[in-house]
């Protein structure tokens, strides 16, 4: 559910017309609503209830300052990646005991940084990366506390570019391998074991893989005990999927999910930390496009928008489907037709949609793409020197910008042209 509905015809985010933006900022533009975000924050804290947990936002869906802001003010602990997430976090008011810091390549630097400014647990990922963590942490006079991430050779099924939990993946160590790696974790100074950590992929539209995961967890949780070790919190990654295709896809609910890490995990006296994404910022967001051509092709009509790859670039990627409505709701019974949706960035993969059924749409008509609140602007670059475009919080009757569209300027005089060119 998302609070972007037609009324009176006319496409609003919670209380304000799409087309007031469009008017006030111009296109195209993402626009992110403060009600969904809270709605499937809650569906995870309140489906997990009295289980022991924190709901850490995997920052690298929506990173926009005021959506963490958002998910702070609501409780949210965060997921970061990297060094600038890590601070883009703690920017917006998450403490550091709020912040899990994961990745299969975190350099020194980004270690640095969350030591010094707090860590609630780093999720190592192989055995140079524990010795590196471990000689920093020593020569800073700390001990941080770690899990590491363990790899269970499941299969996701979903799309091949976002599953990480087989053992072709780069992600985490072989679970065949965690007893060794955990005693050889447990040995090195300036760490302290306080758990197990597992991702296995995003979008995942069935609940069984994380059910056959969290069931080999739960048992290496008990093995690692045996062993001696410490478990105190179970790190279960993000991937739950969300309907990108209008009523045709269902993927699970939160609440299901969650139902399957109480049955499942439940009992093992741990507390569950969740990095959702996709699920809480998705459906939260649009794009908002406007129709700048519409051409006729050789047995195609090609409908050009004012947006392109650069902007979204899940369909070029993944092949990703994202509903394409009208900003101003067709008339009831109108005529469905064929549309080759682009963008007018020179390359032909820059190609949203092939034969999308659309009511008829003109040049000048906007367009707004759903569930577009994950990896779409944080997916974005400058190609063709298109500026990032803005994004537009709102909340009830209210919006603003939360990120201006650049100058061409701003863009050019990034670059700097060496006296010897
Ligand atoms: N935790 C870790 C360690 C992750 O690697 C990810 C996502 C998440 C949490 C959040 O997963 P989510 O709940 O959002 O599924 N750009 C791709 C998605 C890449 C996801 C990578 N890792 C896309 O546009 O579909």
């Amino acid at each position: 559910m998302d609070h972007f509905l037609y009324r009176d015809g006319a496409l609003h985010a919670e209380d304000v017309p799409v087309a007031d933006i469009a008017t006030a900022v111009g296109t195209p533009f993402y626009v992110y609503s403060c009600a969904t975000l809270t709605r499937h924050y809650r569906l995870f804290d309140e489906g997990l209830g009295d289980l022991p947990h924190l709901v850490c936002y995997a920052v690298k869906a929506n990173s926009n300052q005021a959506v963490l802001a958002h998910l702070a003010g609501l409780g949210a602990g965060m997921d970061v990646v990297s060094g600038g997430e890590y601070l883009r976090a703690r920017a917006a008011g998450v403490p550091g005991e709020k912040i899990v810091f994961s990745g299969v390549g975190k350099t020194l630097d980004e270690m640095r940084l969350a030591l010094e400014g707090g860590v609630r647990q780093v999720n190592l990922e192989s055995e140079p990366e524990m010795a590196a963590l471990s000689g920093l942490a020593t020569a800073m006079g700390v001990e941080v506390p770690v899990t590491v991430r363990v790899n269970p050779d499941v299969d996701a099924r979903t799309h091949e570019k976002i599953a990480t939990g087989k053992k072709e993946n780069k992600f985490g160590i072989p679970i065949s391998r965690a007893r060794d790696v955990y005693a050889q974790a447990a040995a090195l100074p300036g760490l302290r074991v306080v758990g197990i950590d597992m991702h296995i992929g995003s979008q995942l539209v069935e609940l069984e893989p994380f059910e056959q995961a969290y069931r080999l967890l739960a048992d290496l949780t008990r093995q690692l005990r045996a062993d001696g070790h410490e478990i105190a919190r179970l790190d279960l990654g993000g991937g739950l999927g969300i309907p990108y295709e209008g009523s045709n896809a269902a993927p699970p609910l939160p609440t299901d999910y969650c139902d399957i890490v109480r049955r499942v995990l439940g009992d093992l006296d741990v507390e569950i930390e969740i990095e959702p994404g996709r699920l809480i910022a998705g459906n939260a967001g649009i794009l908002v496009s406007r129709v700048i051509y519409l051409k006729s092709g050789e047995g195609r009509d090609f409908l050009i928008l004012d947006s392109a790859m650069n902007d979204l670039i899940r369909p070029a990627m993944y092949g990703a489907w994202h509903d394409i409505v009208p900003v101003i709701a067709p008339q009831a019974g109108a005529e469905m037709q064929p549309y080759d949706i682009v963008g007018p960035v020179c390359e032909s993969g820059d190609t949203f949609a092939r034969g999308r059924m659309m009511p008829a749409v003109a040049a000048g008509d906007l367009v707004a793409f759903r569930s577009a609140g994950a990896y779409g602007a944080v997916m974005s670059s400058e190609y063709n020197t298109r500026p990032l475009i803005p994004e537009i919080l709102v909340k009830g009757d209210q919006f603003a910008v939360i990120r201006a569209r650049p100058t061409f300027d701003e863009i050019i005089n990034r670059d700097t042209i060496p006296e010897w060119v």
